[in-house]
């Protein structure tokens, strides 16, 4: 269960509050992107596992031990106080794990279904994500709870993970690249009233631009960053922990060496002075 306030403050008092995100890969980016621009002075952790991706097509009896055992070492090496899992596919399986093994708080990312199912004129949504997200019971219960009366069209996009991370290694994505996640989204049955999508899965916003190029017509694009960030902020009021003007030094934590000179620098916008450690995984 997260730790009450009171022992969270006085033994993190002499250091500066760090959060750390985590994810498969570069998905922690986008939630990163939202986090930094409502607190500058948050010091951000990036706990990336990046000896287990992708996340979306492995089955859940093997990534959800996984999860809870790396993201805890990893919080536990950077001595983060709080954790935010940057990862729609490890959120919709691992939450209540995670929160029984951590002192620490854990925010985890929801897919966007309420704000989209309430949002949408046509009552047509889109929920675009990995295949782990969209086949989890976690997400057809939150489907069921909030969008009732929504049609909701399921759009398993695993491509659109592997395309987020080579756009951040520099690579340019083409309209061509994203036709078949497109088609998805428009061709099936009650694809003509659809004007809200869902990106459920964190690497996905940081297609936003090119998904919205590639749409014949004007979508709403919703994503959860903005409500993760707003958690955050909530918890570090909850733990009375006050943000300096500036982060402090970050540390990036991955679960395998290979491409970490790419990774860390996909994650360079967020400080020059990180330390790289890479975590063994024990399963
Ligand atoms: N970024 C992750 C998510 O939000 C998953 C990507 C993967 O398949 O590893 O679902």
């Amino acid at each position: 269960m997260p730790v009450e306030s009171g022992q969270q403050s006085s033994r993190h008092s002499n250091k500066a509050p760090s959060a750390l995100i985590f994810d498969s890969g570069v998905g922690a980016i986008s939630i990163a992107r939202e986090i930094r621009r409502q607190m500058p002075g948050l010091t951000l952790h990036f706990g990336i596992d990046n000896g287990f991706y992708p996340y979306g097509t492995k089955p859940e009896d093997t990534l959800g031990p996984r999860i809870v055992d790396i993201a805890s070492r990893m919080v536990s090496a950077c001595d983060a106080d709080l954790l935010v899992v940057g990862c729609n596919t490890a959120s919709t399986l691992a939450l209540p794990e995670l929160r029984q093994t951590l002192r620490q708080p854990v925010v985890g990312v929801v897919p966007a279904i309420k704000p989209a199912a309430a949002g949408s004129r046509t009552g047509t949504i889109a929920l675009i994500a990995t295949e782990g997200t969209v086949n989890r019971r976690y997400t057809r219960e939150l489907i069921d709870q909030f969008a009732n009366s929504s049609r909701v069209i399921n759009v398993p996009a695993p491509e659109l993970v592997a395309l987020a991370e080579a756009k951040l290694r520099g690579e340019t994505i083409a309209a061509a690249d994203l036709a078949p996640v497109i088609e998805r989204l428009f061709s099936g049955p009650h694809g003509e009233t659809l004007d809200t999508a869902v990106l459920a899965c964190t690497h996905f916003p940081l297609l936003r631009d090119e998904l919205s190029a590639a749409s014949p017509r004007p979508l709403t694009w919703l994503d959860s960053g903005d409500a993760i960030a707003r958690r955050v902020r909530w918890w570090l009021d909850e733990l009375k922990l006050t943000l300096p003007s500036e982060p402090h030094s970050s540390q990036l934590l991955t679960s395998s060496e290979h491409q970490s000179e790419q990774i860390l620098q996909a994650f360079g916008e967020f400080g020059p002075t990180y330390q790289h450690q890479a975590i063994a995984v024990r399963l």
